[in-house]
C-alpha cells in the first residue's frame, strides 16, 4: 500500500536535550511539501560533528534549537516527492546534503566555491523552507539538523539537497559520502588542490583525515605525514597512503618544529582535520615558507585562532573548507562512481556496523578513538 501523501510512523534517535544520550522514540514524518522529497533512510554513520553537537554544544558551536534529529552522512531511496519536484521519483537512489547546491544562486553560478545559499538559514536552524520540521514526536516538533535529520527511518529534505545516485551503490558503504570522507578527499583534492611530487602533512587521522590522506595521495604526492595522538590510527593511514606516522606526544619539540625538521623546511600542503585552534596553528606553521597551503577542515564556529602574521608575510596561504569544497549536488554522484571504478576507497574506513538502538555505542566509540565510521542500519 502506497504511502505517499500520509504521515509515517517510524523510529528515530532523538536529542531531547544538549549532554543527553539519544533516545528512540516513535516519530510521525509528514509527507513532502512543495519541493521537498521524503526518503527512506537506509544506512547512515555517525561524524564527529554529531558528537560535538551534542555533547559540546556550549563549547565553540553556535546554538542549535532541541529536540532535535542529529544524522547527516547517510544514503536511501525516494519514497514520495512534493509538488514541483521534477529530479527525483520514488525508488530513485539517493544521498542527502547538508550542503544544497540549489544551480540558481549568484555562488553556484561561480565556479569559485560551494557554499550554495538556499535555505541556510533556515537548515541551520533545524527547519525546512516554511519555518517548520517535517518530524514529530508525541505532538511536538523535533527540529532537522542542517535540515536533514539522518537518525529516523524517513526524513524529509528540501530537493535542492538531495543528490541521485547510481541503482547499483551500496547505500550501506556510500553513505559515507554524505559528509566526512568527501570532506577531507576534497580538502586536499578540490580545495588544497595537492600537488603531483608535493610534500604533506595530515593532522588528525579519523575518517576526515584519513579521506585527506587518500586524497593526497591520489593527487599524487610524493611525501605524506599522517599526524595524531592516538597511534592506533596509523595502520589504517599508511594502507591510505601515509609515508610516515607521527605521534606529537612522542616529541618534547612542538609538532610544527618536528614537521619542519623532517621537511627541512615545511611541507607544501597542511590539512587540518582535528577541529582544535591550536592545531590549526600548528598545521599552518609546519607550512614552508613562500607557498605553503594549510587547508582547515576541523569544525568550530565561535572560536579564534591566533596567527603570527609574519607566517603569512613570508607566503603561506591559510584556508577552509566546507563538504571539502564539493558542488554537492553535481560531485558526490561522481565520487561513488569513483568508488565503483576502486579508485575510492569506502569500506576501510568502516570499522562497525551496528542497529539504530545502539546508536548511542556509536558515539562512543567515536569519541572513544576505537572506531573510525560506525554504519547504523535503520532497518
Ligand atoms: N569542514 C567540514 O565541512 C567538515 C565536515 C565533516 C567533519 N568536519 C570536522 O572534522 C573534524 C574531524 O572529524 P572526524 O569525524 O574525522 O573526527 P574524529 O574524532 O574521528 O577524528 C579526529 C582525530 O583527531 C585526533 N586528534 C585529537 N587531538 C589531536 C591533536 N592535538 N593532534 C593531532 N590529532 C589529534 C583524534 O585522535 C582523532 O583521531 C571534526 O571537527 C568535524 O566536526 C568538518
Ligand atoms: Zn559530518
Ligand atoms: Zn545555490
Amino acid at each position: 500500500m502506497s504511502t505517499a501523501g500520509k504521515v509515517i510512523k517510524c523510529k528515530a534517535a532523538v536529542a531531547w536535550e544538549p549532554g543527553k544520550p539519544l533516545s528512540i522514540e516513535d516519530v510521525e514524518v509528514s509527507p513532502p511539501k512543495a519541493n521537498e522529497v521524503r526518503i527512506k533512510v537506509f544506512a547512515t554513520s555517525v561524524c564527529y560533528t554529531d558528537w560535538e553537537y551534542l555533547y559540546e554544544s556550549e563549547k565553540g558551536k553556535k546554538f542549535r534549537p532541541f529536540p532535535l534529529v542529529l544524522g547527516h552522512e547517510a544514503a536511501g531511496i525516494v519514497e514520495s516527492v512534493g509538488s514541483g519536484v521534477t529530479k527525483f521519483s520514488p525508488g530513485d537512489q539517493v544521498i542527502p546534503l547538508f550542503l544544497p547546491q540549489c544551480q540558481e544562486c549568484d555562488r553556484c553560478r561561480s565556479p569559485k566555491t560551494n557554499h550554495c545559499r538556499k535555505n541556510w538559514e533556515h537548515m541551520q536552524g533545524g527547519v525546512m523552507a516554511d519555518g517548520t520540521s517535517r518530524i514529530s514526536c508525541q505532538g511536538q516538533q523535533i527540529y532537522q539538523f542542517l535540515g536533514v535529520s539522518t537518525f529516523s527511518q524517513y526524513t524529509v529534505v528540501p530537493d535542492t539537497s538531495l543528490t541521485k545516485i547510481r541503482n547499483d551503490a551500496p547505500l550501506e558503504k556510500v553513505c559515507l559520502l554524505g559528509c566526512g570522507v568527501s570532506t577531507g578527499y576534497g580538502a586536499a583534492m578540490k580545495t588544497g588542490k595537492v600537488e603531483k611530487d608535493s610534500t604533506c602533512a595530515v593532522f588528525g587521522l579519523g575518517a576526515v583525515g584519513l579521506a585527506a590522506v587518500m586524497g593526497c595521495k591520489a593527487a599524487g604526492a610524493r611525501r605524506i605525514i599522517g599526524i595524531d595522538i592516538n597511534p592506533d590510527k596509523f595502520g589504517k593511514a599508511m594502507t591510505l597512503g601515509a609515508t610516515e606516522c607521527v605521534n606529537p606526544d612522542d616529541h618534547t619539540k612542538p609538532i610544527q618544529e618536528v614537521v619542519v625538521e623532517l621537511t627541512n623546511g615545511g611541507v607544501d600542503f597542511a590539512l587540518e582535520c582535528v577541529g582544535y585552534p591550536k592545531v590549526m596553528r600548528d598545521a599552518l606553521e609546519s607550512t614552508t615558507e613562500a607557498w605553503g597551503l594549510c587547508v582547515i577542515a576541523g569544525w568550530t564556529e565561535a572560536e579564534t585562532m591566533c596567527v603570527p602574521v609574519e607566517k603569512l608575510l613570508m607566503g603561506r596561504t591559510l584556508t577552509g573548507t566546507y563538504f571539502g569544497g564539493w558542488k554537492s549536488v553535481q560531485d558526490i554522484p561522481k565520487l561513488v562512481d569513483e568508488y565503483m571504478n576502486l579508485n575510492l576507497k569506502l569500506d576501510e574506513f568502516i570499522t562497525h556496523k551496528l542497529p539504530l538502538r545502539q546508536i548511542n555505542d556509536a558515539f562512543d566509540l567515536l569519541n572513544s578513538g576505537a572506531s573510525i565510521r560506525t554504519v547504523i542500519n535503520l532497518w
